[in-house]
């Protein structure tokens, strides 16, 4: 027998307000043509002026509660990944611990930028499978419109806030490639690339929050070429192939990275969950986000392999391969 994280349940939350790209055409000299051929992005959620990640989150994390027909009570630890905390301590996660009012197990926020859902989810396994919990929320939620420098249209047009959240509990298998529940994980970085994609402020440098700064077109590159390699090295732990594969949930953050990463997979289109027109690059909360839209649309079904890959700022990426 194999002990396997599978997802009981998930969820989303985006907040009211919806911006459209015509919005942008005010501030900034862009159009909404631009952008659309360029990222695919047609509108994005922006959180409102009082509401924070962990208000985000809260809301994302009881839907996943819901879906899976368990209290809060049931669950043994709680990660958050975000880059776009409420405060510098305590973690988002302890807040939404307390918020929905449970008083055991362990909460922690996890760091990786856009890759930290990727992130969270190997970790949320890795405590499944040591036997260290039985039920984890695993919660992506960001505020992204906190850090944007709304006068610099080569960032500000490409993001937006939103949370989603899974349940995973652990499942006793056969310990096949037809098993319910995670079944590969690859994670890495190469801080070597810090220039490409950064915030330039911070609680020790500069006791601000900072703006957003990237270098979109070498964010790009790198993008393709690392988010297809590892997608095929966690299928390859798996024992699984391209072929195999039923949904690709890639992180959300262009179009064009997301249509050149299905293509180098050898996976069509019609296999990829695509949420960017509507959420814009929700951070850590894109992956969760599009698990809960593409579950809503009725494309993915119980049993459905599903792979995951997400790159961000770092650098940082990964890839999970898991079956519904
Ligand atoms: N409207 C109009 N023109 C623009 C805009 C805009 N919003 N933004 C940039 N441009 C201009 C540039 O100034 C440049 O003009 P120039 O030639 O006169 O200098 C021109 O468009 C081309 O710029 P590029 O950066 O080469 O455009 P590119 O086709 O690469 O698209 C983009 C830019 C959309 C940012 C793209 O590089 C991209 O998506 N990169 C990946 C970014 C990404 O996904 N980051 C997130 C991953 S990690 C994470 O999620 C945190």
């Amino acid at each position: 027998m194999t002990i396997r994280a599978v997802v009981r349940g998930v969820g989303h939350y985006l907040p009211e307000r919806v911006v459209p790209n015509a919005w942008f055409e005010e501030r900034v000299d862009t159009t909404d043509e631009w952008i659309v051929t360029r990222t695919g992005i047609e509108r994005r959620h922006f959180a409102a002026e009082n509401e924070a990640t962990s208000d985000l989150a809260v809301k994302a994390a009881e839907a996943a509660l819901k879906d899976a027909g368990i209290g809060a009570e049931g669950v043994d630890a709680i990660i958050v990944a975000t880059s776009t905390p409420d405060f510098t301590f305590p973690s988002v996660a302890t807040m939404v611990q307390g918020r929905l009012g449970l008083t055991h197990g362990f909460a922690f926020d996890m760091q990786a930028v856009c890759a930290g859902f990727v992130y969270a989810l190997a970790n949320a396994n890795a405590l499944i499978v040591s036997g260290q919990a039985g039920r984890v929320l695993v919660i992506g939620a960001e505020t992204f419109s906190r850090i944007l420098d709304f006068e610099d249209r080569g960032t500000c047009v490409l993001f937006g806030d939103g949370a989603g959240a899974v349940v995973l509990e652990a499942d006793e298998a056969a310990g096949t490639t037809s098993d319910r529940g995670i079944l590969a994980t690859d994670l890495h970085s190469d801080g070597r690339h810090r220039e490409l994609l950064y915030v330039d402020g911070g609680v020790s440098t500069t006791g601000t929050s900072g703006r957003l700064r990237m270098q979109g077109n070498a964010v790009f590159r790198h993008a393709v070429e690392k988010l297809a390699n590892t997608a095929h090295t966690a299928l390859d732990k798996a024992g699984l192939s391209g072929a195999d594969v039923d949904w690709i949930v890639p992180h959300q953050a262009n179009l064009r990275i997301i249509t050149a990463t299905a293509q180098r997979m050898q996976v069509p289109m019609e296999k990829v969950v695509v949420t960017v027109q509507d959420h814009g690059n929700t951070s850590a909360a894109s992956i969760p986000l599009a698990l809960s839209v593409g579950k809503e649309r009725g494309q993915i079904k119980t049993g459905d392999l599903i792979v995951t890959e997400a790159i961000g700022g770092g650098l940082a990426w990964g890839s999970v391969v898991l079956r519904w």
